[in-house]
């Protein structure tokens, strides 16, 4: 494929731990692209739009905590990020800059890899649950949402998604449960408590925590009680994936890029 030489980025700060470099180079490098793409600390969110043309990019990702900015400097936004208002991938067309939200649809990937999701229960109220909430529902998915306090939840039962605080659990059959919570990032924690869970569990088909690289309480619970389980790495190889292919206008195969970005996970 001939391009002339694209320059791709992340923004976030921090970014240095960011394993998208490696991600992207491997695809652009394994499809004979004329291209690079790398790391870039933005401090404020406002100044995104600046950079992002000051450097001439031709397209970026975009992690935490500037999402929200992403979206707002976005000259028109596409898909399923207009539901959720939050951008991780900006391409520059024709003069515009065009946001999408990949982490949604990398999720979903993920998850019907383990097979069919009729039901997914979600755990957690912030703006990754958000984010897992409109895909599945957009997918004719039937969506509960569990959090700890009630507070972040009025925003998914405004919005006549099912939500239940710790304190008004009711057991129920769901295909899939998810941990969107930072439960077990730095911590020993469950993301709910332990009879909670173990009720989950014991209705449903399959468990996966959004955390990746390494397994957490909730992953070890799952897999006791005869799940099958996975961590968030694959979520992030087909955000990585998908945001790649809108890179270049969705002309690419996405296993040829999901072969090579692979690679970045050995
Ligand atoms: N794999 C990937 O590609 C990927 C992509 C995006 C994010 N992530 C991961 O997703 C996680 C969440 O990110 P986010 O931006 O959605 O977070 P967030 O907006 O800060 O939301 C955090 C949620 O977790 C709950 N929570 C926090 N600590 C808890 C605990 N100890 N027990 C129970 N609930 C707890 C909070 O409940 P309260 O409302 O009660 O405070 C809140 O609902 C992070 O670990 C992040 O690394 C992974």
């Amino acid at each position: 494929m001939k391009t002339k030489h694209k320059l791709f980025a992340i923004f976030g700060n921090p970014v240095s731990h960011s394993i998208s470099p490696l991600m992207h180079n491997y695809a652009l490098q394994g499809l004979g692209i004329d291209g690079c793409y790398t790391r870039y600390q933005l401090h404020e969110g406002t100044q995104l739009r600046e950079k992002f043309l000051a450097l001439k990019l031709s397209g970026i990702n975009i992690t935490v905590p500037h999402k929200e900015a992403a979206f707002a400097a976005c000259d028109e936004i596409r898909g399923i990020a207009r539901e959720i208002e939050a951008v991780n991938t900006i391409v520059h067309e024709k003069g515009k800059l065009i946001g999408y939200n990949t982490d949604a649809p990398g999720f979903l990937k993920s998850a019907q890899l383990f097979g069919e999701i009729n039901a997914v229960t979600i755990l957690g109220a912030g703006g990754t649950a958000k984010a897992l909430a409109a895909i599945f529902r957009e997918n004719g998915t039937d969506v509960t949402v569990i959090n700890r306090s009630e507070k972040r939840l009025h925003y998914f039962s405004e919005r006549d998604y099912r939500a239940m605080a710790w304190e008004s659990y009711v057991t129920h059959t769901s295909d899939l449960i998810v941990n969107t919570t930072s439960a077990g990032l730095q911590d020993d924690a469950l993301p709910a408590p332990e009879a909670l869970l173990e009720d989950l569990f014991s209705h449903a088909k399959y468990a996966i925590d959004v955390i990746y690289n390494k397994e957490t309480p909730f992953m070890k619970k799952a897999k006791k009680q005869g799940l099958p389980v996975k961590d968030g790495s694959e979520m992030l190889l087909y955000q990585g994936v998908i945001a790649f292919n809108h890179f270049f206008g969705n002309t690419l195969h996405e296993e040829e890029i999901t072969g090579f970005m692979r690679q970045a996970f050995i």
